[in-house]
């Protein structure tokens, strides 16, 4: 993969300020990105089967169909991974839960896959504010870090979007957004 910026939107809804943001990144950052639509990759919850315990890096649920392992090999090819996503009563949205809790293969073999690599988010909600709506989110998104191996990097979080073109009509939203991205080594366009 030429890219080296993975940027994992983590919405189900089509078109809304996840995709914005994923795409507005992708142009600003000329052929070094990769957008996934988390939602659109079939990634099954965890089950608990204990399989991961036993085989070490495997998935009982891995097949050709379910998005997770691809989506780990991605983020271990990359150099940076931003997780794009709008809160659901306080958390990720039930999809992107569903690829974190995969991870428990290397949690439970303490293999670090995407060691050395950069995990963050663009974290976005309704509310116009509230210390901890992003709490829950972080903390997960934290500890997925941990697992893989991968440093954690604050966050960008934005308030106030709701709407599925409030990050289109905010240019506020936008450039803060291009700002963080300047973060990711390398200037935006
Ligand atoms: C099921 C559901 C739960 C939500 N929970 C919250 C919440 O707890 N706090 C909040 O501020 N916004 C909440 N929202 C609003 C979304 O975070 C907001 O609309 C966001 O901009 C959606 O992003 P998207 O356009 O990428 O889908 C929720 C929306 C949905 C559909």
């Amino acid at each position: 993969m030429a890219e080296d910026i993975l940027l994992a939107a983590c919405s189900p809804r089509r078109g809304g300020n996840s995709d914005f943001a994923a795409h507005l990144l992708q142009e600003a950052l000329p052929g070094r990105s990769l957008v996934r639509r988390v939602a659109d990759l079939g990634v099954r919850p965890c089950i608990s089967c204990g399989f991961c315990a036993l085989h070490p890096g495997f998935c009982s649920l891995d097949t050709p169909e379910d998005g997770a392992k691809a989506l780990f090999e991605d983020m271990q090819r990359a150099r940076f991974c931003l997780v794009i996503s709008p809160v659901y009563f306080y958390h990720l949205p039930a999809q992107a839960k569903a690829w974190v809790d995969r991870t428990q293969r290397f949690w439970a073999c303490g293999e670090k896959p995407a060691h050395g690599r950069i995990l963050s988010a663009v974290l976005f909600g309704a509310r116009p504010r509230g210390e901890k709506l992003f709490e829950g989110a972080e903390r997960t998104l934290r500890y997925m870090a941990l697992a893989l191996g991968m440093s954690w990097q604050e966050p960008l979080r934005l308030y106030g979007l709701d709407g599925p073109d409030a990050l289109e009509k905010s240019a506020e939203a936008r450039e803060r957004i291009l700002e963080y991205a300047k973060g990711f080594g390398g200037e935006p366009a």
